[in-house]
């Protein structure tokens, strides 16, 4: 695929097949995606990929989890996004929810959407995406790129994702099933798999800032 084709192509998918992704397919994305790169070469990415039994006890914990909105104490915070940001997300969850269905009065079907995305919305695999703890910010914008670079070849083998911050919001539960180290600070999952083409949630589309508003040109 293109690479300009790709990039358009790519969207968060929220609804999956339930055929599972070859561990061969996962591992020849990887492969290409850590070709990202990275603050002096120092690749501060590790992975955890999910499947079978795991995956599904996986959901299950996160699930249980956000289902009696139990705090969450995700390792890199929620932060406080100034008031045009927090417009951004709210006029994007607005209009997702609107596609779906869901009003702001239906409490019950808002907490099965919440839920549904702690249970990687049904994905059959998912990647815990982590790194050392106490590193800088460069080391995350590392994690942003190789990030991007599986979102995109995921789509040469007809899969589609999304990055889950969600996935991230019980980082304890999530280490001791994986057994991940405590020196780790886990910072996005990603939920992957073949897209169900039929799911509502699948023909929503996000909108992005026109870039006259978001650039400036200088001697061109
Ligand atoms: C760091 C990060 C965290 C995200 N966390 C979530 C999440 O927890 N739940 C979710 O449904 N989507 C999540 N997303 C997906 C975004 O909502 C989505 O990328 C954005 O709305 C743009 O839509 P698009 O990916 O379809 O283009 C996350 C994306 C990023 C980059």
């Amino acid at each position: 695929m293109d690479i300009i084709e790709a990039m358009k192509a790519r969207y968060s998918v929220r609804g999956f097949k339930p055929k599972p992704v070859s561990r061969e397919i996962i591992a020849q994305i990887l492969q290409v995606a850590v070709r990202a790169p990275s603050w002096g070469n120092l690749q501060t990415w590790e992975f955890a990929v999910v499947g079978g039994e795991v995956m599904k006890e996986l959901e299950l914990i996160l699930a249980e989890k956000a289902s009696v909105s139990d705090e969450r104490y995700p390792d890199i915070p929620q932060p406080q996004w100034p008031s045009l940001y927090m417009e951004r997300r709210r006029e994007n969850g607005l209009r997702l929810y609107q596609h779906m269905g869901i009003s702001r009065e239906d409490k019950e079907k808002q907490l099965r959407w919440f839920v549904d995305m702690y249970r990687f919305f049904d994905a059959p695999n998912g990647i815990i995406v982590y790194t050392e703890k106490g590193l800088s910010e460069w080391a995350l914008l590392n994690i942003g790129l190789v990030v991007q670079n599986i979102a995109l070849g995921a789509l040469n083998y007809g899969l589609g994702t999304t990055i889950l911050a969600a996935g991230m919001s019980y980082p304890d539960e999530v280490r001791h099933l994986l057994h991940i180290p405590e020196s780790k600070q886990l910072v996005v999952a990603i939920a992957i798999g073949y897209p169900d083409e039929e799911a509502l949630a699948n023909k929503f589309r996000s909108r992005r800032v026109p870039l006259d508003e978001i650039v400036t040109w200088h001697g061109l």
